[in-house]
């Protein structure tokens, strides 16, 4: 968990930023929490945890420009220590610590022990009849609100029943500026960082050992999930454990084939730290031996990926078309074609990294330091059954790009020698 001060500070500097570029605008700044859906594990939006740390559901921060912050939470919080957790940082004293002002209910008791963007207006009334009384013809409310069929669908949901209630007349979208502020990380988020991509390459050494002719695609991701979900840590997104043909269908998570001799398994991960994301691909041979074909491709990518990691640094952009000649997506693409396999590398070379596995991040913008960044390259020839990715995650430094998950082998020889390796 970080240090409840940082939450503080991020807020301040996000009324700091909405204030520089709507100088002329007043109003209040409206964050909501994700919501809960009832057989899954709950996982916070990212942007509200960026500002709050807090990881329960429904919640929602208001922050007027001139300071006066205000935690509304659901009216249920005995129910919910019934049936979930005793959300303990929904006291007044985790508020404080983080910088808010007041505790207040949303509304009246909510039916049950969750609420959802279409609970009643009563349970949202106190926020609806607050937020009333703040915006008005001269004030607006800024809130995640993008122009884009994707992203922050419940947020926008909430909105618009806000928007229903007459509580939320004039809204001004932040998510550019939420998006500039969670590219840049800090140094104990790379600290973070580091640690889900050490957790991944335990759970990649972990996932090569349970390769072997006769296997299910299943244990392989059963015995890295244990290793993951022992760690603390939980699943960023669905492990991808593809062999065969499978290894060229790029999101393939199925994951119950039977693993053949002769086979290729591309192995695409991530664990999630404290809310931060790893995502690390490896590819392996099942019989422990690449066929000589196998390894042609397999070193093409394993270069490509080299060539590219000894280019990223600030000044460069991820992927940019008015820029072919700095972007490394357009270098990626024009290395993989030299070598004729250009019709096989069906999308980009990466993306940012961070609270989510696609990390919000303006790509027309150079790469910074502070960026996280992936570089994958692959090759999946779909008539010959090789699919090959290979994948690791990147921090750009001043004049640099440093490979976070630099202790896990990817050259041809070392990944053989992972596999051959067994459990006693
Ligand atoms: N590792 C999955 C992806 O980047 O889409
Ligand atoms: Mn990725």
């Amino acid at each position: 968990m970080q240090d409840s001060n940082i939450f503080k500070l991020r807020v301040q500097d996000l009324m700091n930023n909405v204030k520089e570029l709507h100088p002329e605008k007043r109003g209040t700044i409206v964050l909501f929490a994700g919501f809960e859906d009832d057989r899954h594990r709950f996982a916070q939006e990212s942007s509200f945890y960026y500002f709050t740390g807090i990881e329960e559901p429904a919640v929602v921060l208001t922050i007027d420009l001139d300071g006066h912050k205000v935690l509304y939470v659901p009216n249920c919080i005995e129910e919910r220590a019934k049936w979930v957790v005793s959300p303990l940082q929904l006291t007044q004293e985790y508020a404080k610590q983080i910088g808010v002002d007041e505790v207040r209910l949303l509304g009246s008791s909510c039916s049950g022990y969750q609420m959802h963007p279409y609970s009643s207006e009563s349970e949202y009334s106190n926020l609806a009849s607050d937020l009333k009384k703040k915006i008005n013809s001269d004030s607006v409310l800024f809130a995640l609100d993008p122009y884009t069929p994707y992203g922050y669908i419940e947020q926008r949901l909430l909105l618009q029943r806000l928007r229903s209630f007459g509580a939320a007349p004039h809204v001004v979208d932040i998510s550019s500026i939420v998006a500039r502020m969670r590219r840049s990380k800090d140094v104990k988020e790379i600290e973070l960082m580091y640690k889900a991509v050490e957790i991944t390459c335990i759970a990649q050494e972990a996932a090569a050992r349970a390769i072997s002719h006769g296997a299910n695609e299943a244990e392989v991701q059963a015995s890295l999930e244990y290793i993951i979900t022992g760690s603390h840590a939980e699943i960023a997104f669905p492990s991808i454990v593809a062999s065969g043909k499978n290894s060229t269908v790029l999101h393939y998570n199925q994951n119950n084939a039977e693993l053949k001799k002769g086979d290729l398994v591309v192995v695409d991960i991530g664990a999630r730290y404290d809310g931060y994301c790893a995502d690390i691909t490896r590819t392996y041979p099942v019989s422990g031996t690449f066929t000589k074909r196998q390894k042609e491709i397999y070193n093409i990518v394993l270069d490509t990926q080299s060539y590219i990691a000894s280019i990223a640094k600030p000044g460069m952009w991820l992927s940019y078309k008015e820029k072919p000649d700095q972007s490394l997506n357009h270098l990626a693409r024009a290395f993989i074609k030299e070598k004729g396999y250009d019709q096989y590398f069906p999308h980009g070379i990466g993306h940012f990294l961070g609270l989510d596995v696609h990390d919000v991040g303006d790509y027309t913008e150079p790469l910074k330091a502070g960026d996280v960044i992936t570089i994958e390259p692959g090759i999946y020839i779909a008539d010959e059954q090789i699919g090959v990715r290979i994948e690791d995650d990147y921090w750009i430094v001043k004049d640099d790009a440093i490979c976070l998950s630099e202790g896990l082998p990817k050259v041809a020889e070392e990944i053989e020698e992972m596999v051959k390796e067994k459990f006693e």
